[in-house]
Formats: C-alpha cells, structure tokens, sequence
C-alpha cells in the first residue's frame, strides 16, 4: 500500500494550524501538509517531546514548521496559538481540528460530570474556540479551510463510546452550521468522520488479538486504518480541488458503517 500523499499543488507555501500533532493521526496530517510545502504551526498540550520531534522531521527534510504548546480547551491558549502563527509565518490558511480526548469508557449515563466536561471543553468547545482565533488571520487572507476530525462515532452509536459519540455528533453539526455562517467569508469548513484506526487514542479497541479480530469483523475492508489512510482527505478538503465543498462530512472507516449484511 502506497502511503505517499496526492499532490495539491495549491498546499505550497500555505499555512496549516494542525492541532493534536505530536502522534497519531494529527502527526500523518501534518507530514501530509509538510509534503505538500505548507508551513506548519503543531499544537498539543506539551511541545516538548512528540510535537518538537514532528517539526524536527519536517525541517530536517526542508519544510517550516512551529511547535506549540496549547490546550486547546483553554481559549488564552488557542488565542495564543493564533497569534504565534501570525508572528511566525503572517496568518493562517488552513486550520486542521485535530486535537480531541476521551476520559469516560462506558454506558452513557454513568458518566461523571467532569467527564462529561473535559469532553465537551476540549472535543467541541476547543473545535469553536480554535476556528475563533483562527478566523480574523484568514479573513485577512481573502479566506481559508477548516477541516474538522470528527468519528463515525458521530454517525452511528458506538458501545461504551456515547459520551465520546455525543461530542463528536456536536462536531458534526459545528461543521455544517459554521459552513453555512462563514461561507459569505470564503471560509469552508468540513470534516472527515474515521473509523477505527491504529492510534494511542484507540489502543482500547485493538489492543489484543481477541479486540483486534473482533475489530476486523465489523470492517469490509479487513483493515484496521492507518493515520496515512486520512491524509489524502484531508489535504483534499483544504485545498481548492474541493472550492465547491463546504459542510461535507467524507467517512473514512473501510466500509464499517456501510450497515451491509453478511
Ligand atoms: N484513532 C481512532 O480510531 C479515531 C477514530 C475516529 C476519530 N478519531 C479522532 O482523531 C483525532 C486524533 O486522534 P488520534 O487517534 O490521532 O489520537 P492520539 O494518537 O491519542 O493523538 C491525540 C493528539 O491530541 C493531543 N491532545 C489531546 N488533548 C489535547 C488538548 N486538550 N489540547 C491539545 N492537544 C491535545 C495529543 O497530544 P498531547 O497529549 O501532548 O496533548 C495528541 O497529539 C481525535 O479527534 C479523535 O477523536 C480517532
């Protein structure tokens, strides 16, 4: 399987806010951009570690990139980001909604209610308040892209995931809302809906054989996704091959929500 990403020649020179970036699927996101020739501004709770190796990688193979720390549930932090990315490459094109957290595995109602709000401050709340900050730098770029990670959580009910699938059903209408408000600003703003894919975040999933074939069962493909497998979608989404695209949720989870029957 080929793990290069297509090439959007549009990406060359832009810049790309990827937040959640030291591992996993924000860190495939930003290498994709970083290919492409964006510049990048990383964010994850600590610089120091993951996120100072992934911009290490991309300039030791040519590229720019700024490693941030934010948590992105605090909105001083997010306004910081922002304003880092102003001063380090002038403003922002592109803001990749990346950074999300899941504190509660379970039925849905025994959910404390501080997890109930680390949720919802960091998957929904820190989706809005980042594309706030982010907004004004693009607006004075003419416009920009916002792709948000959403789950297929968000689509279909998922056990033990349904304080998780709630937030990310709230970032599905965040998408579709905010498409419709900031269109008039040639901002688009979509999101991709993953499966299940091969992370840290995930690990609960796949960790043993006995997960991992049980996984596989529910997927037509017979894969467990790869943080690459979204690459080519969201560079897709940011750029102007998808001008006419804003409010879309593209699902990328080889087939499992398909609801085919064997
Ligand atoms: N893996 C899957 O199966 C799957 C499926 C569907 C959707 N998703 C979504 O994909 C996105 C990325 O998940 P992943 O699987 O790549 O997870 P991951 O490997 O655990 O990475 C999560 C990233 O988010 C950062 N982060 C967590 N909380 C943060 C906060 N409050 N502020 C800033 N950064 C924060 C982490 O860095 P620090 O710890 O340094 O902050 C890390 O960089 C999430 O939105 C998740 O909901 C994942």
């Amino acid at each position: 399987m080929s793990t290069s990403p297509p090439s959007f020649p549009d990406l060359a020179g832009k810049v790309v806010v990827v937040t959640g970036a030291s591992r996993g699927i924000g860190e495939a996101v930003a290498l994709g951009f970083a290919a492409a020739g964006a510049r990048l501004v990383l964010a994850s709770r600590k610089a120091e570690g993951g996120l100072t190796a992934v911009a290490g990688k991309i300039q030791s193979q040519g590229g720019e990139a700024v490693a941030v720390a934010c948590h992105t549930g605090r909105m001083a932090d997010v306004e910081a980001l922002a304003a880092r990315a102003k001063e380090a490459f002038g403003g922002v094109d592109v803001l990749v909604n990346n950074a999300a957290t899941n504190p509660h595995y379970g039925p849905l109602l025994a959910a404390a209610e501080g997890q109930w709000d680390k949720t919802f401050e960091v998957n929904v709340k820190g989706y809005a308040h980042t594309i706030r900050a982010c907004l004004p730098l693009m607006k004075e770029r003419g416009g920009g892209a916002v792709v948000n990670v959403a789950s297929v959580a968000g689509l279909v009910p998922h056990s033990g995931l349904g304080v998780y699938g709630v937030s990310k059903a709230a970032v599905i209408m965040l998408t579709r809302t905010l498409a419709m408000e900031l269109a008039r600003e040639n901002v688009r703003v979509n999101a991709i809906a993953p499966g299940l894919i091969e992370t840290r975040f995930s690990e609960a999933l796949w960790a043993t054989p006995e997960m991992r074939e049980r996984a596989l069962r529910s997927i037509p493909q017979r894969r467990i996704g790869q943080p690459e497998d979204l690459v080519g979608a969201v560079l897709y989404l940011a750029s102007d091959a998808a001008r006419f695209t804003t409010g879309a949720v593209l699902v990328i989870d080889g087939g499992q929500t398909l609801g085919g029957a064997y």
